[in-house]
């Protein structure tokens, strides 16, 4: 049997996106161990669904600093050897330096057509401007603000009758299909 790549994920909210990947794998339809999950505060409710699938959590302080944060997520990730990083809602810019540890194996999940509408509230900024057709893109990361190599993307369209909030529910939806089925594919490639 081949060896399961392990993965860290990183995020700071709700899961949502964790746990349509810990459902996936619990199916076997996602040949992937999640072997760490960091959050940045540690009130996150993701830390719950965490607990529920038995993945360890790092909670990292950023108030000392960016770069003591990232030296204590690089020392845990380098001791739990892991092959790629997934960021699923993990409101923090990584630095060049942290990203040179992983090239090439950092993917990110942003809820918008990039290079539309970067930045925090892709959602919102896409409703408000009034297109038609948004989105979910999964990029490689790099050092800019959703800059990195598109990876794969899916449209959504946005109705007269569409609010902020459903056009949310119709983003996460999406996302939490394409995203597993995504990373399988990055990990048949041997991106990972
Ligand atoms: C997702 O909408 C993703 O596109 C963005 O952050 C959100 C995370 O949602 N990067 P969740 O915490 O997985 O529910």
């Amino acid at each position: 049997m081949v060896k399961k790549k392990k993965i860290a994920i990183m995020a700071s909210g709700t899961g949502s996106n964790f746990l349509a990947i810990m459902q996936r794998i619990a199916q076997q339809k996602l040949q992937i161990e999640v072997v760490r999950l960091v959050v940045d505060h540690d009130d996150a409710p993701v830390i719950n669904y965490a607990k529920q699938f038995n993945v360890p959590v790092l909670t990292v302080s950023y108030q000392a600093g960016k770069q003591l944060a990232e030296q204590q997520i690089i020392a845990q990730l380098q001791n739990d050897q892991v092959d790629g990083i997934i960021l699923a809602g993990f409101m923090r810019i990584l630095s060049a330096d942290f990203i040179n540890y992983y090239p090439n194996r950092i993917i990110n999940l942003h809820p918008a057509l990039l290079p539309s509408f970067p930045g925090r509230h892709g959602i919102d900024d896409a409703y408000n401007y009034g297109v038609k057709i948004t989105g979910i893109t999964i990029h490689f990361v790099d050092a800019t603000v959703d800059g990195g190599q598109i990876i794969a993307q899916a449209p959504v369209e946005i109705t007269e009758t569409d609010t902020i909030e459903s056009l949310a529910t119709k983003i996460h939806s999406l996302e939490h299909s394409l995203y597993p089925t995504t990373i399988q594919k990055l990990v048949d490639k041997g991106v990972f």
